[in-house]
């Protein structure tokens, strides 16, 4: 089966063709074609994700990308056309008619091509930022209805589950049940309970801040560019190797939030305010007082600080993990989302994994931040199960806080 995926839940815009076959968990899959487009230049200046100018970048970038992907997939038919019926011609002018000039264009280009061999449309509905979600749905929608292939909605942080079985070898790996799943990124932090691929019961989650914000939000402390996950690592691993070569204890100690509670849950503002109140120079355990004196961020303290709080958050996520294992008997460890690429987290993971004996199984460190492959793999195990599809008519509303 050939899907074509569609991403933009956030700042990436994501297509991709990805064939895939078999049942799990003996999937194969091949990825034919892929496009992204990171829109971190246009949001690094105001140092963060502004809703309305990712869906203008995801709009202006959509088709182009879709022409891209299907390029690499060989499936760009340029010496075929599609007719595109008035009646159908309506509906996309309809469906499209939000999202700036891309209706005239879409007609255009899409009736000068012939129907690309595609079996459905995986798109993201949610969860996500709601006028980024749009686009991708409504193109989605454009698309199922010139070239009559069905939609499968796909469920963003499933994707970000399944990027795990995204191998370089294109065979899936064989999952023990139940796995607990660590879903770290921008916007989410949640332990799941995967008691098959199509079960998912959230048992914990950060009762504020996301990891990925928490990140961000301190690298801007730090006066680091957004996004801050890859600034802060950077910085922590340059402090890690030479305290391999001088052993020195942290500048500053920050606290490990909720690493001793009962329960699943995370907070992770107390700790993006300790490193706030550090670098003012506040206390952190009463009201500030006169003497406040603000510290030099200097680069010796920068990197502390990040690997600190690097630390920090490690810890508390392993110590949390561990404990969601433990309650829940699970036999295998998942974790995805854009922060899943860290450097220490992978590293620290995969030596308590080793130790506790139990399978962990992490993204590609490629496949962690949003993409499209990922998207389109939850379709197709979706299929697979039965999901059913639905055609470009059917109204998909996208949710911007669509559960798992
Ligand atoms: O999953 P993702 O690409 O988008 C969302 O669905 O949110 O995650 C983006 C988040 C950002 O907060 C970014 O700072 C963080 O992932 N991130 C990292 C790293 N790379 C990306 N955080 C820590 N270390 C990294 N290497
Ligand atoms: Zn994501």
């Amino acid at each position: 089966m050939k899907i074509l995926g569609i991403e933009t839940s956030c700042d990436e815009t994501g297509i991709c063709v990805l064939d895939a076959s078999g049942e799990m968990p003996n999937i194969t899959f091949k990825v034919l074609g892929d496009a992204l487009y990171s829109q971190i230049a246009i949001h690094a200046q105001y140092g963060g994700v502004f809703p309305m100018m990712a869906k203008r970048a995801h709009t202006k970038n959509i088709l182009e990308l879709t022409k891209l992907a299907l390029t690499q997939a060989n499936d760009w038919q340029e010496e075929s056309s599609t007719e595109i019926s008035l009646d159908k011609e309506n509906a996309i002018r309809d469906i499209l008619k939000m999202e700036d000039d891309l209706a005239s264009e879409f007609i255009k280009t899409i009736s000068k091509i012939g129907r690309p061999n595609i079996d459905a449309i995986a798109v993201t509905h949610g969860p996500g930022l709601e006028p980024a979600l749009w686009v991708g749905v409504n193109f989605a929608r454009a698309l199922s209805i010139a070239w009559d292939i069905p939609i499968i909605p796909s469920n963003h942080m499933q994707g970000h589950i399944f990027s795990v079985l995204l191998t370089p070898d294109g065979n899936t790996v064989n999952v023990q049940f139940p796995a607990i799943a660590l879903l770290i990124s921008g916007g989410h932090t949640e332990l799941i309970l995967v008691n098959n691929w199509l079960e998912f019961i959230k048992v914990g989650q950060t009762r504020d801040d996301a990891v990925g914000e928490a990140f961000d939000k301190v690298a801007r402390i730090l006066g680091l560019p957004y996004p801050g996950g890859p600034e802060i690592s950077k910085l922590a691993d340059i402090r890690r190797k030479e305290k391999l070569l001088n052993p020195t204890e942290p500048i500053f100690k920050l606290p490990r939030p909720m690493i001793n509670s009962n329960d699943l849950d995370f907070s992770f503002s107390g700790l993006k305010t300790a490193v706030l109140y550090t670098v003012k120079g506040m206390p952190t355990n009463s009201t500030p007082t006169e003497s406040l004196k603000p510290i030099e961020l200097t680069d010796e303290v920068k990197k502390d600080l990040a690997s600190e709080f690097e630390d920090a958050v490690t810890e508390v996520l392993i110590s949390k993990t561990f404990k969601a294992v433990e309650k829940h008997d699970a036999q295998s460890i998942i974790i995805g989302g854009g922060v899943s690429c860290n450097k220490n987290i992978r590293a620290n993971f995969e030596k308590a994994a080793l130790e506790r004996n139990i399978p962990l199984l992490l993204p590609n460190p490629k496949m962690s931040t949003d993409n499209a492959v990922m998207i389109a793999l939850a379709g197709y195990i979706n299929i697979i199960n039965k999901v059913p599809t639905q055609d470009g008519y059917v109204d998909i509303k996208p949710q911007g806080n669509l559960a798992l």
